[in-house]
This record gives structure tokens, sequence and C-alpha cells, in this order.
């Protein structure tokens, strides 16, 4: 027994090619075994370290046969791990081990296109893993009996797969196969019950099993237009060797290599307005995230973790891998990376996935036991069987986990009585395979299964299509891509011929396409004098190059790409037809970016994207056709949904952060309730009903549970109906704001108006006034200081009325949970009043940029009402002909009537709302200084004390300045640094008052201990000297107006409270204009420097430099 690790590898692949074309970043560096991956957008750097990592992205050429081997010319060159090295390093290994009687597991993780079949299976020349596993294992075979060993070789293989928790059974051709359950045997663990593991005495044979299997894999595939990527499949390759010990006994050692090639890990995406995922999501991914699972408690128990249980029972997957995750098997994983920028989370996601895997230990043991002994206790173990179930007493401790069935209902009792029934009767069966394959002969199994093979009929399709017209399928993973191929001649070549293309359901008809849209008698394809004719039978639709074909008739070109109903995609291939054809290897994507473009109107160049624009339009090549496909379905089973696609912006689906994403809406025609689907959502649904359209093709009942029926959504599940941004920029400035903002939906259309405030607070929640002096007027003074602020949700009016039990539902800044407003029912005008205090702490210079420049968004949910017209019941409403599928026609995504909600629109009426009121705490504060001089200058006061003018200038309101402005009078005058300088035992620093206007704005203290600071325009110089009482008496008739001033003063008082108070936005331009016409003198000085008034800050410049007459205060 040996306990080791996982050994993990990662490898990156070269870009394909619309990541060439999008001019992709590499993302990922290799250098010996550590892995680094820079985000994009951050350029932070990750690195990993695992056992291997292969950089295979540059540095290669093509060898001239179609091998990529290493380009000694090429800088990276030295580095680039070509197939053979990979093989070389962990594919050895696993032959290693199965020459030594050890299981292994290697299995290839990656998302959709990393290139897990590249190394796995590998495309032509670029042999993967198992076929260069397989045929290293002959070669070795046949080295040793070239040798004259004295042992019998024996290999079976067998090749499964699951897809949406069904496990099939790919070497199983027959039309009649049915899925294979899981078992679990006593000693052995979970096996698929029933699986062919069939023989097979060369590499050749292995070979052509592959491609058996992955042709049957691609017939249930196209059938289903299932998504290949999320399949999973499992190729065993079992070798036994039997030799003679030295007591004469017959020895079996025996070993098995699990070769995985994983489903494509999907993408991280965001849950969007449909909250968590959709169980039935989950089940179509369940292997896969049950693996994660699995993998992360592995993780856990390998680092120490007790009583720690592994869910290996909540998947097929997880079940069928339990031996290479935590038993007796060596495992390997190798994770498939992409290089390019755009896959950036998926790909850190990969990494991590691998850095967890590389933890868990695995114990694997020699398999080798006497052949009799094992058939002794297969024997025995059957005979206990037997007795079972044949007195009806079942051991339950025979179930993993102890399932006892202490506190079980007799129902329940039954029911694991049942299936534990079946699973002895499954075991037997086992057991009785297993001992026949020990005591029959190998050469005659392998005789007998060369016989049944359908390997051979597919060499001859192989080596017809070279010369024959045909027609050969596209499949989004390339490695099922041209597995099918149906000849458009018959046998002969030449001869003219008609091929009429239907669903099978009418008579006359030459091929049978399954799939939704394929009607009766769909098209024909006609062949005369070497000429391809294409025509298309009333309402069918038909694709070619991405355009319909419509009643004339199209004559085909070699590599014409076809579309026949929604799914079926082929490639027309006329190896007669010389002339140049301007695509030369049609792909998948390259199909479907064609009627992605030519239908909807969307651009789907590569060029000049950025990351976000070309996921995008990745999400919609991806998800239009599945739209068209779904209404499609919709329709022949009479369902009343229609689908729209739509794109929707981060903002309107309510999240501060995110991308464009396409979404699509299903309607229901008559209740016309809605729901907004995500991307994943959406596909995991579109799987699902194909699959409901195949066993309708079948005639089979598919009037299913609501449950299992992927056309039906919650009716009474929460709607979100739009949502609000607010800003926070006034309370950087500690101002509120209160607001009547538009409530826009996911089309980014206002759905009505919501009232909405933010309050600064103490932490209690007392609103601060004006008497609180909590204005700043720079944001970065709350660095330190509590940050307190109070949201208010007052009411939306205004919303449509197809919604009740409304409510709102928000989070500010880092919270991660959502808080809730109460449910208002049965109104279009709900008056939440909700209000909460936002404690953000101690102002951090994040918190400050966050008020600054961060919002928080407001997302309004409520139900939807059925809106079914009265007295309409039931009945079968057609999809009408305003959806998506339009016979013979195009897709219309609904990307016309997507409006983009424009954030950046009210994030700068807030700014500009934000900065009226700072400006407006600013004026005001001018106007007391203002005052202050005045009434110096009145008094003939030539020295104010600093600290009464900075209570005059700290002062919050009109009121408080005015009772400092009394104290003036009451000021002592003296010249008497020492003396009336220090106040309260402090030195206070001085201030020069200016007497007249070219004072305050330019003016030069030129006298005692003015440091300078004291006046803007200090510097410039001016002999302020007149200082005579007769001059200050002029100023203050002419250019101060005493009396006009209070006026003023008053004013301002009125409004500059109202203003900070109510904080609206509304126009103050009347205001304005009055405190524009406000005296100049007014302006300027020492508080006035924030003023932006240009004609002052001219005027300023301009003055003639004048000796001050001012005051010099202490
Ligand atoms: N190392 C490589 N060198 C050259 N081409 C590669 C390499 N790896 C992958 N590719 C190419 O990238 C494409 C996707 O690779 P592959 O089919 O292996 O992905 P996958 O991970 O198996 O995807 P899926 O999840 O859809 O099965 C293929 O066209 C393949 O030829
Ligand atoms: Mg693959």
């Amino acid at each position: 027994m040996t306990e080791e690790n996982v050994k993990v590898a990662v490898r990156v692949r070269p870009f394909n090619g619309r990541e060439k074309e999008r001019n992709s970043q590499v993302i990922i560096d290799m250098t010996g075994n550590t892995t680094s991956i820079t985000d994009p957008a951050s350029k932070d750097v990750k690195k990993f370290t695992f056992d291997f990592s292969y950089w295979s992205h540059d540095g290669c050429k093509d060898d001239g046969t179609g091998y990529m081997a290493p380009d000694t010319s090429h800088p990276n060159g030295k580095k680039f791990a070509d197939q053979k090295k990979v093989y070389n390093e962990m594919g050895a290994g696993v032959l290693k081990n199965a020459w030594e009687g050890y299981n292994s597991t290697l299995f290839a993780y990656g998302q959709t296109g990393s290139g897990k079949s590249w190394s796995m299976v590998g495309y032509g020349v670029n042999k993967g893993i198992v076929p260069i596993y397989c045929e290293n294992l002959y070669k070795q075979i046949d080295e040793k009996r070239a040798a004259g060993a004295k042992e019998q070789y024996e290999v079976m293989f067998s090749m499964l797969e699951i897809y949406n928790e069904n496990v099939q059974d790919l070497l199983d051709s027959s039309p009649s196969k049915k899925y294979l359950n899981v078992r679990q045997h006593p000693k052995s663990g979970f096996y698929a019950d029933g699986l062919k593991s069939v023989p097979v005495g060369t590499y050749a044979e292995i070979e052509q099993r592959i491609e058996e299997g992955t042709r049957n894999r691609t017939v249930a595939s196209t059938k289903m237009n299932a998504t290949s990527s999320r399949a999973h499949t499992i190729v065993t390759i079992k070798f036994v060797q039997k030799s003679v010990n030295a007591a004469g006994e017959e020895m079996a050692k025996s070993a098995e290599a699990n070769l995985v090639d994983l489903a494509g890990s999907e993408r991280a995406d965001s849950t969007g307005a449909t909250g968590a995922r959709l169980k039935e999501g989950a089940a179509i991914n369940q292997s896969l995230s049950s693996l994660g699972n699995c993998i992360a408690a592995l993780a856990e128990i390998a680092g120490g973790k007790k009583n720690m249980q592994v869910p290996y029972r909540d998947s097929m997957l997880t079940k069928l891998l339990k031996n290479a995750l935590g038993g007796n098997s060596k495992t390997i994983m190798i994770a498939a990376l992409s290089p390019a920028d755009i896959n950036f989370e998926e790909t850190l996601s990969t990494l991590r996935y691998a850095d967890r895997a590389k933890q868990i230990k695995t114990t694997a043991r020699v398999n080798e036991d006497p052949t009799a002994q094992l058939i002794r206790e297969l024997q025995e173990e059957n005979e206990k069987l037997k007795a079972m179930l044949a007195s009806g007493k079942m051991d339950m401790s025979l179930l993993e986990n102890g399932e006892g069935g202490a506190d079980m209902t007799d129902e329940e009792r039954a029911k694991l009585k049942n299936e534990l029934e079946a699973e002895y009767k499954g075991m037997l069966e086992k057991n009785k395979l297993d001992m026949e394959n020990m005591e029959k002969e190998f050469q005659k199994r392998l005789q007998e299964s060369q016989g049944q093979s359908s390997y051979k009929l597919i060499a001859e399709i192989n080596e017809k299509k070279k010369t024959y017209p045909h027609m050969y399928n596209l499949n989004s993973d390339p490695q099922m891509t041209g597995r099918i191929i149906h000849f458009l001649v018959k046998s002969d070549s030449t001869m003219d011929d008609e091929t009429i293309i239907g669903n099978g359901k009418a008579e006359g008809t030459d091929l049978t396409l399954r799939g939704s849209s394929i009607t009766d008698m769909h098209c024909k394809i006609m062949h005369k004098d070497g000429v391809f004719t294409l025509e298309t039978f009333p309402n069918a639709r038909t694709l070619r190059n991405g355009k319909p074909v419509t009643a004339e008739t199209k004559v085909l070109k070699n590599n014409d790409r076809l579309l026949f109903g929604t799914s079926q995609f082929y490639v027309f291939c006329n190896p007669k037809d010389t002339t140049p054809s301007k695509v030369t290897d049609p792909t998948f994507e390259m199909a479907q970016a064609e009627i992605a473009e030519k239908s909807g109107g969307f651009d789907m160049s590569g060029n000049n994207k950025s990351r976000d624009e070309s996921l995008l339009q990745q999400d919609l090549i991806e998800i239009m056709p599945g739209v068209e496909e779904a209404n499609s379905i919709s329709e022949a089973l009479g369902k009343q949904r229609r689908f729209d696609l739509v794109i929707v912006s981060p903002e309107a689906r309510g999240e501060m952060t995110g991308r464009t994403e396409v979404m699509v809406k299903m309607t229901d025609i008559e209740t016309k309730h809605e729901w907004f689907w995500n991307r994943q959502k959406f596909l995991d649904r579109k799987c699902l009903m194909s699959e409901l359209f195949d066993k309708f093709e079948d005639g089979v009942d598919v009037n299913v549970p609501q449950d299992k029926d992927p056309f039906y959504d919650d009716p009474k599940a929460d709607f979100h109906i739009g949502s609000v941004k607010m800003w926070l920029q006034s309370i950087s400035y500690m101002l509120e704001s209160s607001e009547t903002l538009d409530i826009t939906d996911f089309k980014g259309s206002s759905v009505g108006k919501m009232a909405i405030g933010a309050y600064p607070c103490d932490a209690k929640g007392k609103e601060y006034t004006e008497k609180d002096n909590k204005f700043v007027e720079d944001p970065s003074k709350l660095v330190g200081v509590p940050v307190d602020f109070k949201v208010k949700i007052l009411n939306a009016r205004g919303l449509p009325n197809r919604f009740t039990d409304v409510y709102c539902k928000y989070k500010v800044y880092l919270e991660e949970g959502f808080t809730q407003s109460k449910v208002m029912k049965d109104t279009i005008n709900p008056d939440f009043n909700h209000e909460r205090v936002i404690s953000l702490g101690a102002g951090t210079p994040e918190i400050v940029e966050f008020l600054k420049t961060g919002a928080f968004t407001v997302q309004i949910w409520g139900k939807q009402k059925d809106m079914k017209p009265k007295g309409g019941k039931g009945g079968k409403v057609l999809v009408p002909k305003t959806s998506t599928v339009v016979p013979g026609g195009t897709i219309h995504a609904v990307n016309d009537n997507v409006k983009r909600f424009d954030p950046e629109k009210v994030k700068i009426m807030m700014e500009v709302t934000a900065l009226k009121k700072r400006q407006e705490k600013m004026e005001q504060k001018l106007a007391h200084m203002q005052k202050m001089i005045a009434v110096a200058e009145e008094h003939n006061k030539r020295k104010l004390r600093t600290a009464l003018i900075k209570d005059i200038y700290v002062a919050p309101t009109n009121d408080q300045a005015e009772k400092c402005i009394k104290l003036i009078p009451l000021e002592q005058d003296s010249d008497d640094e020492d003396g009336g300088g220090i106040v309260g035992g402090s030195k206070v620093v001085g201030v020069v008052i200016p007497q007249n206007k070219q004072d305050i704005s330019g003016g030069e203290a030129d006298k005692g201990g003015v440091d300078g600071k004291g006046t803007k325009g200090g510097k410039k110089g001016g002999d302020g000297n007149k200082n005579s009482d007769e001059e200050s008496k002029k100023k203050k008739d002419k250019g101060h107006k005493g009396p006009d001033s209070d006026d003023d003063s008053k004013k301002k008082e009125v409004k500059g409270h109202n203003g900070g108070r109510r904080g609206s936005h509304s126009s103050d331009s009347e205001d304005e204009s009055k405190k524009k016409k406000a005296p100049p003198s007014h302006k300027g000085g020492r508080s006035g420097s924030h003023s932006s008034d240009s004609e002052d800050e001219s005027k300023k410049k301009k003055a003639p430099p004048k000796k001050s007459s001012a005051c010099v205060l202490l």
C-alpha cells in the first residue's frame, strides 16, 4: 500500500482563432513548475506551484506532418511541451502503474475549450495520452511476448458518458439502449451496472473502439442538441496479467486505468435577477460540483480535519471516481488553462481547483491475487446473495454509511428493500460475469467481441467520404465534429440523385434529422450533372451560410454551412468540387457567429473589442440559437411561453459592479408573467427542453410535473421591478441629500420614481442640524472621524400596475446582506417610509473615496399579478409571430428595444447637487466674514482676536455668527503683541483685517508680525497705510451698505438654512444672481479664497498695489 498525493499538472494552450482576432493578452506565465496568472484589470499576479507546469502556448511549429513540435528557434521553444513530453511525464507513469498492478486515474479539468480533450485524446497526429498509452501498452506487451514472457495479457476496454446524471454506455449503439445504474459492490466499490467491457487485442482495435464511442456520443448529443461539453467521458482500460506462481497457482495481477475527460467547468456567472441558482441547473452540473465538494472535503481531511464526510454519493461521477479520489488508485489531474485575458476568472478558478486537488491523498495497492481464490470468493459471495434474495432478509449494513434504517417508516423500509434487491441482483450478475471472464479463455472472448463490433462500418465510411459528396455534422465540441456523415449520392457518386430530408414522420424521405423545427418534409438536396442544389419546403427553416434559404433554389458550394431547423448544423462537402472556397475549415463557432451577425444585426467581428464586449459577444453567439430553439420547442409542445434575448447592464440589474450580460426573458403569453433568466439558467433550462422535445419526438408523454418542467417558473417568485442608484457624494461633505429618482427596469426604461435620501447623523441616528456644524469643506477631513448617515426610502410612485407585494432591498458599501423594507400590497404608490442608520465606523481614505465617488443601489422587487384576460381560460395559445421564431426567417433579438440606462447622468446630477450645497455653505461663511469686516470697520477696530474670527468662521448658522459678530465692538484694540495677543494662555495667530476693497483683494500687511500667510494677496504688495476714520466711514457708506448687508445676510440665512436642510437641487438661480449683484467688497478676502468668481479674481489681479490700512491682529 502506498499513500501519495494526487499529482497535479497544468497546461496552457495556444490562442484560438477568435482570441487571436481579438488581440488577446497572455495572462499565464510558467517558470519551472510555477505558474503565474496576471489579473488583466489590476495587474495583480498570483502564483501557484504544481507537480508539472506545461507551456504549450507558443514556441512550436508543424514538423511537416501536422504534429506540433518544439521550435528551437523560438524563444519559448525550450519550454514548449508537446504531446510526447506530456505523455512521457504523466501517461508513462500510468502505464508503469498498470504493469505493477496499481489502479490509476488521470482526469482533465478545465473550462470548455481549454484543451482537456487535446491532452487526453488529442487531435489527429497530435495524439493525446489515451491513444499513446494504449499504443505503448501494446508495444510493451509485444516486446514482452517477443522476449518469451510466460504471462498472459488481457486488455479490456470500456467507455461511458455521464450527461445530466444519466450514465450511458458509449459502446452500445443499439437504438433501445438504456441508461445504466450505478451500483455499489462491497469489495470493488461503485460500478456502472451492465457497462460493456470489451476485450481488445491490438492498438488499432482500441483506436476504433474510441472512434465508435465518440460517434455514439455525437449521435446522442446531436439528436438532443445537447451541449457536449456538459458530459463527462470515462474510458477504462483494464489490464490483467496472468501468471503461475512458484506454488503452481494461477495469479491475476490487474490494474484499471481510468482516463476521465471532464465536462467543461462553467463560467462563474453573476446570479443576476434570478437569485440563487436553480435546482435543475445544479442537477445538470451536479457531477462537476460534487467533484468539487469531494475534492474540498478530501483536502480538508488531508489537512487534518476529523469527522469529515466526503459526499461521494451526491453524483454519478463522484461515485464512479470514489476510488480515484480517496481509495485504491494513483491519481493525476491535468488542469487545462486558456491563456487569454478574457478567461481570467475561469482560469483563476481552475488554478484554485487544481491547488486544492494537489492536497488529496490516495492509497493504492497492488491488485494481485490467485485466480482460484478470487473465483472462490466470488462464488461464496454469490451464494450469500442468492440466499438473501430467496429469504427476503436484506443485510442493510451492506449499504455504505450504515443506512440501517432504524428510524425509517414502513414505506421507506419497503423502498429500500426493493433497492437492495436490485442492488444484490446486480452484484450477482457482476460476479458471474467476472467469474466468466476469469474462466473463459481471453482469445475466445476477443473473437466474439470482434464479430459484434461496428467499427468496421466506421472504417468504411471514413474511406468513402474521401470521394463521395456528403454532409458532416458541426458540433460545439470539435472532438465531435465530422463524426456523423450523410452521403448525398447513392451507390454511384456520378449519378443524378435527390435526397429529401425530414423528421422521419412522413413517407418518402431519404434522410431523417431529429431536432426542433425540423418539419415532416423539410428540404431537398438535388444532384444534377455534378451540381448540388438545395430547396426548402414551405414553412421549413434552413439557413445556408447564416442566411435563410428561401423558395428560390440555391446552389451548394463546398464547405457551405447548413442549419436545418434550429439546431442541426452541417457542412456540405463535395470532394469533387475543386474550386477554392472562401472558408477552408468551417467550425461550429463560425457557423453560429454568422447566423447571429446576419439575423441579429450584431457586430461579431473580434476587432477592437474590450474584454467585456468580447464576453458579451461570446454570450450572444452561444445564447441566440438557444433562444430560437426554446421558442420552437415551446411552440411544438404548446407551452405558451415566449423567449426573448435581452442585453442588460449591471445598473439595470441593480448591481454595483459586473459587466453587461445577455439574459433571456420568458413570458407567459397567457398571464403576461415574465421571468428573467441569466445565461446559466437559460442554458440549463434549454438542455432540459431539448431532452423533453426528444421524448416528445419519441412519442413519450411529456406532461411532466412542475418541478421537472423546464418551461415552468414560479409565478409567485419575487420579480425584480427595477432599481435606483443613490450617490453619496453629499455625505462626503456631511451634507444631506434627498432626491426623487427614476426607477429603471432591465431594459433601462423608467418604471416609476422613488423618493430617497441620505442624511448625516450620529451613531444613534440623530440627524445633524446646522447647529451641529458637521459640514466639512474637504471630504478628507472625515478620515478618523465616525461616519454615520441615515438612508431614507420614503416612497415609490407610479409603479406598473401588474405588481403587488412591493418592497425594496439594498446594501451599502461592504455590507454583505441586503436590508429589506416592508412589503406593500396592492398599490402602485407604495409608502415605504423606511429608514436605517449606516455606520461606517471611523473614516478611512477608502471610505472617504467611496463616499466621494460611490453609490448604492436600491432594488425594487414585487410579485407579478395574473394579468390573464377575464373569462379567457386555458386553451393552447400559440407563440405569436413576434416571437423569435419566424419560419424560414430570422432571429429577432430584442436588442432593438434595449435602452441603456445612463448611470453617468444621475451621477453628474448628484455631483452638481452636492457642489451647490457645498458652495452655499462656503458662501454663508464668506458672508459672515464680510459682515465681520464691516462691523470691525464700523467700530474702527484695528485688531480682532483670532479666536473670535475663528468662531465667526466656523459658526454653522447665521444666528451663531451674528452672536459672535456682536462681540466685535467689545474687542480691545491694542498694538501690544504680548498683551492683547494672548488669549487663554495661547498665542493667537495674527490676521490682517483689510480696510478697503483693494486691500481685501491685494493689500500687503506692513505691520506687526503678520506672517505673510495672513492674506491671500498679501505678497502682491500694496501700501495699505491709509487708515482713517473718514475713509472707513466712506467705505461703510459706499462699498458696504451696512443695512443692505444685513438684509442680504438675512436672505441668506433663510436660503442657506432651507437649502442645507432640504438638500434640494432646485434651481437657486434667482438667489444666485442676487449674490452676484452683491458689492464686490463682500467677496474675496481670506475666507473668500475659495470663491470661483472669476470677475472678482480678475479684479483682484488688476488692483493697484496699495499699502494696507488694515489692522494687525495677534
Ligand atoms: N495544446 C494545444 N495545442 C494546440 N491546440 C490546442 C491545444 N489545446 C487545445 N487546442 C485546441 O483548442 C480547442 C479546444 O480544445 P479541446 O477540445 O481540447 O477543449 P476541451 O477542454 O476538451 O473543451 P470541451 O470542454 O468543450 O470538451 C481545439 O480546437 C483544440 O484543437
Ligand atoms: Mg473536450
